[in-house]
């Protein structure tokens, strides 16, 4: 092989080795760009689905109470569990279902929490606080209310859906 031969192969080597290695970083950032873009149901689910946390119509009362339950997120190849709370109530024949995550930072709220500030939501990081039907106290770091859930009766049962800011 002559030397002009072997620096030829040398360099086109590279070129293969660069090319490849570009070529499959676009495809590995690309990839799920396309996938979303062709199949938005692809994305996390849960979002719109329903349910039930547990709880029937006839147990809730004027107070708020917590409630835990866990979402499904599935994504093409995986599925995992999320766990999620609500603070829940009704008043004649609404029922409210907020959000525990303050609007300020994040932390989560909690109702009564605070002998200072009774019939409020609390949040310890900061003394964020909250109505009962979830709107921000002026004077306090907040400045918008708890996100609400949607909330559907199915068979006596309470069950909730996505989240929404107000
Ligand atoms: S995170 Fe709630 S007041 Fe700051």
């Amino acid at each position: 092989m002559s030397e002009k031969k072997h620096r030829v192969s040398r360099r086109q080597f590279l070129t293969y080795t660069l090319t490849g290695v570009g070529g499959f970083m676009a495809a590995g950032m690309l990839s799920p760009m396309v996938r979303m873009a062709l199949d938005p149901a692809l994305e996390a689910s849960g979002g719109s689905d329903f349910i039930s946390v547990g709880i029937g119509e006839d147990e809730l009362t004027g107070e708020p109470q917590r409630v835990d339950f866990n979402v499904e997120i599935v994504d093409a190849w995986h599925t995992s569990e999320q766990s999620q709370s609500a603070w829940i109530y009704k008043e004649g024949d609404e029922i409210v279902a907020l959000s525990p995550t303050c609007t300020h930072l994040g932390c989560t709220v909690n109702w009564d929490a605070n002998e200072d500030y009774p019939g409020n939501y609390f949040c310890p990081c900061h003394g964020g606080r909250f109505e009962k039907d979830g709107t921000n106290i002026a004077g306090t770091p907040p400045t918008r209310p708890l996100d609400i859930y949607d909330v559907e009766v199915r068979d006596g049962m309470v069950y909730l859906g996505q989240t929404n800011e107000r």
